[in-house]
């Protein structure tokens, strides 16, 4: 099968997934590119293209080209017999509805299936699924009841129910700090909890094509001005991630566990990353991310460097797992 790294997307975690395709190309150089640009049109895309364009986040990739539509791309897909490598995140590229499109003709692809993707993807049903599993998300606040729970909790945090990399992300540390949940909420469905206080960490698993699954390390994460939002994530040098995070055995050992149950709990295909907050009252279960970011700064690939396994490796067994 043809090796293809689909990457871009027309939502807004586009930007980091150029930088996931520019780290997967380097560890794949034989792979084709195909670019998926914000009109949902597809773009065959040179290497040198890839690799020239300057990455920071905030700027788009221009391919130059027409392209063709995405639907048209997959078409393409299954009958030149490719196995399609998702640089992708976000929106319909995470949340089940390109899966859905490669499974309904047949098109194998990395990672998590169409179901698994959707239910990840919402955070409200993704911590209820979880919680079956065995982990224990935050609770849920109504927008209804947002001026009692902040009198009560004191902080809370709201974010949008389906997006990812910390868009969206709003901070409630005062009564004056509602109206923009309320505004924002007008667009989109928010998930709103109250703030807890504690150590963000972050947990990779693993599977392979032997039928094995494993956990990664853990990851501690230090944001260096403030919180862990799109900024520190990607744009300010100042965020620490520390891996193997400095947890206690116990910790480590919860982290490892939840992130696996989590796993499981959600029917993850091949790899996921599940997030938390490590509080004085225990583990507190925040999301899973189907296609995590891949990017050199990201935390996925920092947690395989720290287990030992090569990234194209890595990238090998999801393509293994795919073809099948
Ligand atoms: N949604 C981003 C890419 C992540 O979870 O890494
Ligand atoms: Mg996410």
């Amino acid at each position: 099968m043809r090796i293809t790294i689909l990457f871009g997307g027309s939502n807004r975690e586009r930007l980091v997934s150029v930088a996931s395709a520019q780290a997967l190309h380097q560890a794949l150089p034989e792979a084709d590119l195909w670019f998926w640009d914000i009109q949902d049109k597809v773009h065959v895309v040179q290497s040198k293209q890839l690799a020239e364009h300057a990455c920071p986040f905030e700027d788009e990739f221009n391919p130059g080209t027409r392209g063709i539509p995405l639907e048209q791309a997959l078409d393409q897909a299954k009958a030149e017999d490719r196995v399609l490598v998702l640089a992708l995140h976000g929106g319909c590229a995470e949340n089940g509805e390109l899966q859905v499109m490669c499974e309904t003709r047949g098109v194998p692809f990395t990672g998590s299936g169409s179901a698994s993707s959707h239910l990840a993807f919402d955070k409200i049903a993704a911590k209820q699924f979880a919680a079956l599993g065995g982990v224990t998300p935050p609770i849920g606040i109504a927008l209804e009841n947002i001026d009692v729970a902040l009198a009560e909790y004191g902080r809370l945090i709201a974010k949008p129910a389906r997006d990812g990399s910390s868009y969206g992300l709003i901070f409630v540390n005062a009564k004056q700090d509602l109206v923009a949940v309320r505004n924002a909420a007008k667009h989109e469905e928010y998930v709103i909890e109250p703030y807890i206080a504690g150590v963000e960490a972050t947990c990779g698993v693993l599977e392979r094509p032997d039928g094995s699954m494993m956990s990664l390390p853990p990851i501690e994460i230090i944001p260096g001005e403030g919180n862990f939002d799109y900024a520190a994530k990607y744009l300010l040098s100042s965020t620490q991630e520390i891996c193997p995070g400095r947890f206690s055995p116990e910790v480590t050992a919860g982290l490892m566990d939840q992130a696996m149950r989590a796993h499981r709990a959600l029917s993850c295909t091949g790899y996921s990353r599940s997030d938390f907050i490590v509080s004085d009252k225990g583990l507190v279960y925040l999301e899973t991310n189907t296609l995590p970011g891949l990017t050199k700064s990201s935390l996925y690939p920092k947690a395989l460097k720290a287990q030992g396994i090569a990234f194209v490796d890595f990238l090998r067994d999801l393509i293994e797992l795919a073809e099948r």
